[in-house]
């Protein structure tokens, strides 16, 4: 697990391009790669980034940006430990809680926040440009827990 600065622009848009679409630009990647209080750590194999899971540290929150896993690299882990990683992260820098956004389809991306510890707080109603609603997803962190180790372990009720 290591994070990812501006070296790692090129990987994190091909992934980006392979798992996500295409939700950042480069120089959008690059920002959130310069930037302090934007955290982004990755899992790499040799040269290959095949996982990565991105926020923002805004006063005691993270804002969880980006959490992706390389399309034939699914279903081993690593979405789980990239975001356990990044939730341990923010909570060693003091955030209190963790928030995000996930469409009302994306089932995979739901499960693996739901065993993170997360669990839907609200609903933004045409949050998305196709006009699908996101799920509002929300958990308290606490500091010193490592929520890859426990999932579900460090959840607010
Ligand atoms: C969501 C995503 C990051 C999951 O990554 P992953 O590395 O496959 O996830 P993991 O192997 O760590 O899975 C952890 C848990 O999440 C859940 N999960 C992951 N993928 C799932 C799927 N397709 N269906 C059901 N549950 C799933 C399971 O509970 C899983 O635990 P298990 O394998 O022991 O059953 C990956 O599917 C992805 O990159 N999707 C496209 C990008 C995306 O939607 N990102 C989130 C935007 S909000």
């Amino acid at each position: 697990m290591v994070q990812l600065g501006p070296q790692a622009l090129e990987a994190c848009w091909s992934l980006d391009q392979a798992a996500l679409g295409g939700f950042w630009s480069r120089p959008q990647w690059q920002q959130e790669l310069e930037q302090d209080r934007r955290p982004c750590l990755g899992i790499w194999r040799g040269e290959d980034l095949l996982a990565l899971a991105c926020g923002w540290l805004v006063a005691d929150e993270l804002h969880i940006t980006a959490v992706a896993t390389h399309p034939e690299q699914r279903r081993q882990g690593l979405g789980r430990r990239v975001l356990g990683a990044l939730l341990s992260h923010a909570a060693a820098e003091g955030a209190q809680h963790a928030t995000l956004e996930v469409a009302a389809g994306n089932q995979a991306a739901q499960a693996l926040y739901a065993a993170a510890g997360f669990r839907t707080a609200g609903v933004r109603r045409g949050y998305y440009r196709s006009g699908e609603d996101a799920l509002i997803q929300w958990m308290r962190l606490d500091r010193g827990a490592d929520p890859s180790q426990s999932p579900g372990g460090s959840a607010a009720t």
